[in-house]
């Protein structure tokens, strides 16, 4: 089905609908190891699509801006990629994990060399190569961030980032790991730092979806100039497909068919190569660590529009 021919508007509203009695429930449980995200309401549900042609449309809470999380681990991916481009690829694999995104046990084995760019120890390496190149780590990805989704305004969540400092013993055990193997070239606690922040970037469906018609648009950013080669646009799609939706990535692309990344403040964000680009936000998680409604949501989104990779 053609992009053009869709009732988008309908499409979201009815998806919403549907799912509303799951909403009103609660469905899923929000991620608690920090009070930030613990508080977050479970009954929130925001869908907005990005169609390539930039017009947009959102249901629900889609103005609301929440915890971006790991989502952020597509915009550093897309960042390092731009600036240091191939070199990436010797210091951090492309493969699916097969483990839990922060699991400590595959790095060891793997000489610390992280499996992919989504999982923490991958995002961590990722921050380090930025760091090489841009030295801040933390403006750059903000500035991305604000110039792609059209908000000067985005900030990171302060309450956010300090309560991943606090909490994120695991991220640096991972970052001094891989210290200790040579795979992070500058101070860990100063990746960590720009990392956490990284996840605590709040944005809305609105704003990720606009962000993520980059990916719906060959690398092209909202002035139409080359923010990533189109190459590199199908490099970061092939790994959201593959790696982006933690352990669950063969699940997810089996029921929704459409490259993503997900969060565990409930956002996921899914593009479909030169169609459209979506972000969902319900903030219940599923063992995997990923949105419950969202990933229904999508499935629906996919399997309504008619629209996927496949
Ligand atoms: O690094 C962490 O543990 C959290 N900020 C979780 C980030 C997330 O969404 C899952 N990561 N891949």
């Amino acid at each position: 089905m053609s992009t053009d021919a869709l009732d988008w508007q309908g499409l979201v509203d009815g998806i919403a609908r549907d799912l509303a009695a799951d909403v009103a429930a609660g469905a899923g449980e929000v991620a608690r190891y920090i009070p930030a995200l613990a508080s977050v309401d479970p009954r929130r549900f925001g869908l907005a699509v990005a169609t390539a042609d930039g017009r947009v449309f959102a249901t629900g809470d889609a103005g609301m801006r929440f915890s971006i999380q790991s989502i952020s681990k597509v915009l550093t991916l897309a960042l390092a990629l731009r600036h240091a481009g191939d070199a990436l690829w010797a210091r951090v694999g492309r493969e699916p994990s097969g483990t839990r995104f922060n699991s400590l046990v595959q790095l060891e084995f793997e000489h610390g060399i992280p499996r992919n760019p989504f999982i923490n120890a991958g995002a961590l390496v990722v921050t380090d190569v930025i760091l090489e190149v841009l030295e801040d780590a933390k403006r750059t990805v903000l500035d991305l961030a604000r110039a792609l989704a059209g908000a000067p305004d985005l900030a990171y969540d302060a309450a956010v980032a300090e309560g991943e400092r606090a909490t994120g013993h695991r991220n640096r055990a991972m970052a001094w790991l891989m210290k200790d193997l040579g795979n992070l070239r500058h101070d860990p606690e100063r990746v960590l730092d720009a990392y956490f922040h990284h996840c605590a970037l709040a944005m809305d469906c609105r704003e990720l979806a606009r962000a993520g018609l980059v990916l719906a648009r060959e690398g092209r950013g909202p002035d139409g100039g080359a923010v990533l080669s189109p190459a590199q646009s199908k490099h970061v799609n092939a790994l959201m497909l593959t790696c982006g939706t933690y352990d669950a990535a063969g699940d997810f692309a089996y029921r929704v068919g459409l490259p993503a990344k997900s969060g565990v403040g409930g956002g996921i964000l899914a593009v479909l190569p030169r169609h459209f680009s979506a972000c969902v936000w319900a903030p219940g998680l599923d063992p995997a660590g990923n949105s419950l409604l969202g990933a229904r949501a999508l499935a629906m989104l996919s399997a309504r529009s008619g629209l996927s990779l496949f």
